[in-house]
Formats: structure tokens, sequence, C-alpha cells
């Protein structure tokens, strides 16, 4: 497509802050009116009926709107896939920080709904992001297995990992939100996200999140 994420991203923006506001400011205006004329009602019965409808297209046209925004910000994924994305994700992480990068695709091929794949590309980018800012590794894989009731992604680096001690520690630390902050995405997803050093050495997140009987959160 010709629109780039970052546009995406500022488009959905500005509906969210200034399009939905509008919305609810109609559906506000028409609630109050209508109010105001209870008393004259009886003489403006169609005056009422309009007004009654103008708050439901007011209300409806927000969740058009909302529904527009979701897709435009899921576009990414819903264009090219979660693998497309993955791939343009490590190939600019390779190029900025020079480590090496690489993307293994296990299991089957098969759609994976967007809000999953909403999940795992931002534990893959917020899993980069320590591997450049602790990690001091020179390589890092992204396996991704697809399986028939599982999908399951593994960001492991050969860096200095980091002790499960400290990463006890960091459980309670109100300063660190990028691992609470992803065990909490993976979760809502009715997902598991588990990190610390890797068997091998080298640090390890790991995330399993079932495909099936997922419930809306
Ligand atoms: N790839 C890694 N290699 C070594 N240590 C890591 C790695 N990823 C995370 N850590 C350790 O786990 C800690 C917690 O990571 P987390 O992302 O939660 O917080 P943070 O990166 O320090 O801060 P932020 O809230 O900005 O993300 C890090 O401070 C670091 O010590
Ligand atoms: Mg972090």
């Amino acid at each position: 497509s010709s629109v780039s994420e970052d546009e995406r991203r500022r488009i959905a923006r500005e509906l969210h802050d200034h399009v939905e506001q509008t919305f609810f400011a109609i559906g506000l205006t028409a609630t109050s009116a209508l109010q105001s004329t209870e008393d004259e009602l009886e003489i403006a019965p169609r005056l009422a009926q309009a007004l009654t409808q103008v708050t439901q297209l007011a209300t409806a046209g927000a969740e058009q709107l909302r529904t527009a925004i979701f897709t435009l910000s899921h576009a990414e994924f819903a264009e090219a896939g979660l693998v497309a994305a993955l791939r343009q994700l490590i190939m600019t992480f390779h190029t900025r920080t020079g480590i090496e990068t690489d993307l293994v695709l296990t299991g089957h091929e098969r759609p994976i709904p967007a809000d999953v794949a909403e999940v795992l590309h931002a534990v893959s980018r917020e899993s980069l992001a320590n591997v450049e800012r602790h990690a001091h590794a020179g390589a890092v894989v992204l396996g991704l297995h697809t399986g028939a009731r599982f999908i399951k992604l593994t960001v492991q680096d050969d860096g200095t990992g980091g002790s499960r001690l400290m990463l006890e520690h960091i459980a309670h630390s109100s300063m660190r939100f990028g691992l609470r902050g992803m065990r909490d995405r993976v979760s809502r997803v009715r997902g598991t996200l588990v990190a610390g050093p890797g068997p091998d050495g080298g640090f390890q997140v790991r995330v399993r999140i079932p495909l099936h009987a997922r419930a809306a959160a």
C-alpha cells in the first residue's frame, strides 16, 4: 500500500481524538435538547422523534468510527500478515543495531487472528528493544511456531542474559514496564509469557497463545 504505517497511525489518532469527540458531542447535544423540550413534546412529536434519531445516529457513527480506527491500526497485519510485519521489524532492527537477526517459521501456515498478531508483534518489538538495551548480544532469533491449537513465539539472544534473582526482583519493581506490559497484553488473549535466562545461555522470552476458545477480552 502507498500509505505508510506512520501515516495510518496518525490518521487513526486524529479520528480518535477529534472525530470520535464530535460524535459524542452530537449525541450529547441531541439528548439535552430532547430533555429541554420535554414539556412541549406533545406539540412537537416529530421534533422529538428526529432528536431521538440523531442520538441513535451519533451512537452508530461513533461505533462505525471505532471499527474504522481498529481496521486502520491493524491494516499492517490485515494486508501483509504477521510474518511480513515481523520480517520488516527485524530488518529495521538489524539495520539500526548491527545485531544479527533471524526469523524462523515452523508449523502450519494459517490465518492468525488480528488481536493475536497485534500482541505477538508488540512482544517482538519490546523484546528486541530489551536485546538492544540490556543483552550485549551479537545475534537474536525470533521463532514463530503455528500449531493446531497454539501459536508460540520465542525471542532468544546470545547475550549476557539476566539472572533469575534479578528477574524476581523486577517482577515486583514499579520501575520496569516492558516485561510486565508484555505479560498483561499476552494474558488478555489468554496466553502466557515466560522470560529469563535461556537454556543454552543468553536471554529468552517465550509466549504461548491458544488459537481456539479465546474469550473476547
Ligand atoms: N534480552 C535481555 N538480556 C538481558 N537482560 C534482559 C533482557 N531483557 C530484559 N532483561 C532484564 O530484564 C529487566 C526487565 O526488562 P523490562 O523490559 O521489563 O524493563 P526495562 O527494559 O529495564 O525498562 P522498560 O520499562 O523501559 O522496558 C531489564 O532491566 C534487564 O535487566
Ligand atoms: Mg524493556
